[in-house]
């Protein structure tokens, strides 16, 4: 994902990608780690702020929770949604925030993106300190995700595999070895290992190939893009109900853990 998006992406991200799959994910994570009232909690590349929100509504007015991200334009809508919270600029790899600030430290589709991911696992146990939790969700393996993978094939087949590299940077720390090593290697002790099926839902599959082709943009020309949209029709059928909604599955990892002592 590109740091700076404009102020439309920005709002499109809110708009949609959010109700079609990251506030339900954001439910499962605030439950899972059983957020309460007058809890710290820190949202790590918080977004248009999904988690801090849901969160929020449990820590209660005595809670603290604060959003963190690179991407102005996120925040720009994170702040208009709920003014109340804080919400600050800065790079997971070297949070702006000092030792075992908070109670809980959350972050959500943001770890596949981040420059240096050991840094940034090594931040967050840092801020959440020993008697903190680090809750880090992020989507599992695109071959365990139905609806993904049948994308992916269909790209494949009329774009090339270089195509299909871009489509899977969401799915890049889903192997669940690979990510419970990266975990205990930043000296964080995991404690819940929850691998679940969520499912993207949208009103139709012209609308889930808009959202799901955007890292596609620049690189696809037309007929190309058009053959996409027509072989994806019927390889997404299975995944689309009588109205012409799509509910396309997708593997998520949901990892809480505890920082070690030094
Ligand atoms: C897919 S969005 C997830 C946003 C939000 N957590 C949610 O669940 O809707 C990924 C976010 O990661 C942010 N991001 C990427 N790299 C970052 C970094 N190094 N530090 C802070 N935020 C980062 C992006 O700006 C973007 O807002």
């Amino acid at each position: 994902m590109r740091y700076q998006l404009s102020a439309e992406a920005a709002e499109f991200y809110e708009s949609t990608f959010v109700p079609a799959l990251f506030a339900a994910w954001a439910r499962r994570l605030v439950d899972t780690v059983a957020v309460t009232p007058g809890q710290a909690v820190l949202d790590v590349a918080c977004g248009t702020g999904v988690v801090a929100r849901t969160a929020a509504d449990l820590a209660g007015a005595a809670g603290e929770v604060v959003g963190v991200d690179l991407n102005t334009s996120m925040l720009a809508v994170a702040r208009r949604i709920r003014p109340d919270l804080r919400w600050q600029h800065g790079d997971a790899c070297a949070l702006p925030f000092g030792d075992a600030s908070f109670d809980l430290v959350l972050s959500q589709a943001g770890l596949m993106f981040f420059g240096d991911r050991m840094a940034a696992l090594r931040e967050m146990a840092r801020v959440a300190g020993v008697r903190g939790r680090v809750a880090v969700q992020v989507p599992g393996r695109l071959a365990a995700s139905p609806g993904y993978r049948a994308l992916a094939d269909v790209v494949a087949r009329h774009a090339g595999r270089e195509a299909v590299d871009l489509l899977g940077a969401y799915f890049a720390v889903g192997e669940p070895d690979e990510l419970h090593h990266l975990v205990d290697a930043a000296g964080l002790r995991v404690e819940v290992f929850d691998t679940w099926l969520g499912a993207t839902r949208l009103d139709s599959v012209d609308t889930f190939l808009a959202v799901e082709l955007l890292p596609l943009a620049d690189r696809l020309d037309r007929d190309v893009r058009d053959r996409i949209v027509e072989d994806c029709r019927t390889a997404l059928a299975p995944f689309v109900d009588a109205a012409g909604a799509i509910a396309a599955p997708i593997e998520v990892h949901l990892v809480v853990a505890r920082p070690e002592p030094e």
